[in-house]
């Protein structure tokens, strides 16, 4: 990794610690020192993160919040251009379901674009099929996700140095795991590995 996507990186994980510590009313000291195998697991837990939402998936149907019914969610907020943090991410989301056993089933996996110029619904259908069998892809109109991002007070912003067509967008990595009523169960970071999201999400729904 060269020194500028350090820095760009390290800039990032700030900003999203901050988006989601003025959300969640929570210091950012706390968001930052806790200890990755904590997460914010246990500090977020219950905390109203999250919300009504309307979006398209990626049949071109629209979805919202209730249209899982009965399902847990893990959601998780990407770009299909992303280079390496994305792709990352769905991995190990898929990961973790798959270790996860039966719970697994009544989980369902859900990635929303905040690319909505770029990430269509067949954009999306072709991308989320490499990750995962039941993962879904969500867009919308620029104004339907700008909604979600802020009530899942997600941190986005395109990177400023790439021109108009062919941008990157720096963007929170956060795996949002929420029960069927919509609340917040646990918060994945980065570093929290695939096994510590199995035993978390294995537990939690038993
Ligand atoms: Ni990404």
């Amino acid at each position: 990794m060269n020194d500028q996507i350090k820095a760009r990186l390290k800039r990032t994980i700030i900003l999203s610690a901050i988006a989601l510590a003025i959300g969640a009313g929570v210091g950012i000291f706390q968001v930052n020192s806790r200890p990755a195998q904590n997460g914010e697991v246990q500090a977020m837990a219950g905390v109203k993160i999250g919300g009504p939402f309307t979006l398209t998936d990626m049949n071109g149907g629209v979805v919202t919040e209730k249209s899982y019914g009965g399902q847990y969610k893990l959601i998780y907020f990407g770009f299909t251009m992303c280079p390496v943090i994305c792709p990352t991410g769905l991995q190990k989301i898929a990961k973790a379901l798959d270790k996860a056993g039966p719970a697994a089933e009544r989980v369902q996996p859900v990635f929303i674009t905040i690319d909505p110029e770029r990430d269509t619904p067949d954009t999306l259908k072709q991308y989320v099929k490499q990750f995962h069998p039941r993962l879904v892809g969500l867009t919308g109109t620029k104004t339907d996700i700008e909604r979600v991002e802020k009530s899942y007070h997600v941190y986005a912003s395109k990177a400023q140095d790439e021109s108009a067509t062919d941008y990157l967008i720096d963007h929170s990595t956060f795996t949002y795991f929420i029960d069927p009523d919509g609340n917040l169960l646990s918060l994945y970071k980065d570093d929290d590995t695939a096994d510590f999201m199995a035993d978390d999400i294995r537990k939690k729904i038993q």
